[in-house]
């Protein structure tokens, strides 16, 4: 290793002096940006085979660089080579590492015609369309374990809850299939997302392109992408697809955070809804009787990190000059944390859903209590002739009458329906409301599109079944790009 290089710098030929240390400490980004390496060199391999088409390097000193890069690769999975104290990015560190395989003189030809402005752009966009796919497939196995709960659950009814009242009964499945929809929803999201992340910016240079002639479409599918960016400055400078990324990683969040209230409630003592498996669960240091839903919790706890990695990044891009500025470096921990944490999260939370146990007797016996079959006998009263508007107030004046006497609603006697319906139905037709006074009257009569009755559930099981599946194809591609390697050994 020559004296220069052991203090590189992609930097520093105008300059008297190197860095401050105050100064390399607060630039130094390999603690974080060391993940991209692998993206780095499959990036070098396809901008030498660029240079070799543009006539920069020659056939020799092409298969010369390759098999230097090769190298480099095979250093950095090993360990053997990493980062020092000294290199200011992964992209310094990686040309230190070159220089020290192929010399100066053909290591330093590598550098023409890229900027690392145009670089790092690139590699962050590789490596979250590779990372979008895990995420994908792993939403998909929640998607999965919440079908199979919803399967499982059969015609299982509940006390449906609007301001978490009870409202109208609904079916188990139903509740967990309202769970399924938004979770496919952002695996769609990323499926969009990645057809416009889908543009290399290798080629921009550090904003206006290159002049060198360099041919960035080939480089561009060697990396996975299908086409070039359009803009030089944009393809440097724009963040947006980093963000709209952290978007749907922070919805994502939302998303199971919004289920792991349930559960946690659900899980209660005054629930006794559900109960969760022992092995995911927590128990107590203090209390001998505890039993924790501590991954629901942790889940709900981390949705506001994946929040706070989107508005952090947001607040970040607000107000940029539209170029490169070093204020973008900022744009990967927000996602690599996100990234981090959605890989640890969704397999402990898939395994808690796919192993809690509903107590279905119970969930029966409380599905049409609390005057939750009070719309149907408004909607049975519309049904012989009644205007909603009175059959609102005659179903209310039935419900008033039952929370008076301590009682439910198909307590009341005949004689209460034929005075209640007095002025609208005639007394032998009055007591045959008790025809929709019962759970699986109820959630039958409800066969509207998305409704609870039971086959339209099993229709929507269907639909979400053959959806996911035609998602999984996302999930499980993998492009043939060499920084696609399903599993990369720094990621
Ligand atoms: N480490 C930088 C980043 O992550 C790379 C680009 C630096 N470019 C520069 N001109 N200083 O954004």
């Amino acid at each position: 290793m020559t004296e220069q290089n052991e203090h590189l710098a992609l930097w520093g030929g105008r300059f008297t002096s190197g860095p401050s240390p105050e100064l390399a400490k607060l630039s130094k980004s390999t603690q974080f940006d060391w993940r991209l390496a692998d993206d780095d060199i499959a990036g070098s391999r396809a901008h030498a085979r660029a240079l070799g088409r543009a006539g920069l390097l020659t056939d020799d000193e092409l298969r010369r660089m390759e098999e230097a890069l090769d190298e480099l690769q095979r250093r950095v999975d090993s360990g053997e080579f990493a980062p020092i104290e000294d290199d200011e990015d992964e992209a310094t560190a990686l040309e230190r590492g070159l220089l020290d395989i192929a010399g100066d003189e053909l290591g330093g030809k590598l550098r023409a015609g890229r900027s690392r402005n145009d670089q790092i752009a690139c590699l962050i966009r590789m490596w979250l369309r590779r990372h979008a796919r895990r995420i994908a497939g792993l939403t998909l196995d929640l998607v999965q374990a919440l079908i199979a709960q919803s399967e499982q659950a059969g015609n299982a009814v509940m006390p449906g809850r609007t301001h978490m009242q009870h409202a109208q009964p609904v079916l188990l499945a139903h509740q967990l299939m309202a769970h399924v929809w938004p979770l496919i929803r952002d695996v769609q999201r990323l499926v969009d997302w990645d057809a416009r992340i889908d543009a290399s910016p290798y080629g921009s240079g550090a904003l206006a392109g290159n002049t060198l002639g360099l041919d960035p479409q080939n480089v561009a599918v060697e990396l996975g992408f299908s086409r070039v960016t359009d803009n030089s400055i944009d393809g440097t400078a724009a963040r947006d697809l980093v963000a709209e990324f952290a978007f749907v990683a922070a919805m994502l969040g939302v998303d199971i955070s919004r289920l792991s209230e349930e559960i946690i409630i659900w899980n209660t003592q005054e629930f006794a809804f559900v109960r969760l498996d022992d092995a995911y669960s927590t128990g107590s240091s203090i209390m001998p009787q505890k039993k924790n839903p501590d991954i629901a919790e942790l889940a709900r706890g981390k949705s506001g990190r994946l929040i706070g990695d989107l508005t952090g990044l947001l607040a970040t891009l607000k107000g940029l000059p539209t170029a490169y500025a070093r204020d973008l470096q900022e744009d990967k921990e927000a996602v690599f944390d996100q990234v981090d944490t959605l890989e640890v999260l969704l397999p402990a939370f898939t395994g808690m859903v796919a192993t809690m146990r509903f107590d279905t007797d119970r969930l029966a016996a409380e599905a049409p209590t609390g005057f939750a079959l009070a719309t149907d006998i408004a909607e049975w009263l519309v049904r012989n002739g009644v205007p909603f508007r009175h059959a609102h107030e005659l179903s209310g004046a039935c419900v008033k009458i039952a929370e008076e006497r301590g009682q439910e609603l198909w307590d009341l006697t005949d004689d209460d329906f034929v005075t209640v319906f007095a002025d609208f139905l005639p007394a032998d037709k009055a007591p045959q409301v008790r025809e929709v006074l019962s759970t699986e009257g109820s959630v039958a009569a409800r066969r509207g599109k998305g409704g609870t009755a039971p086959e339209r559930v099993r229709e929507q099981i269907i639909d979400a079944k053959s959806k996911a599946e035609s998602l999984h194809t996302f999930a499980v591609s993998i492009s043939d790009g060499p920084a696609y390697r399903p599993e990369g050994s720094l990621n």
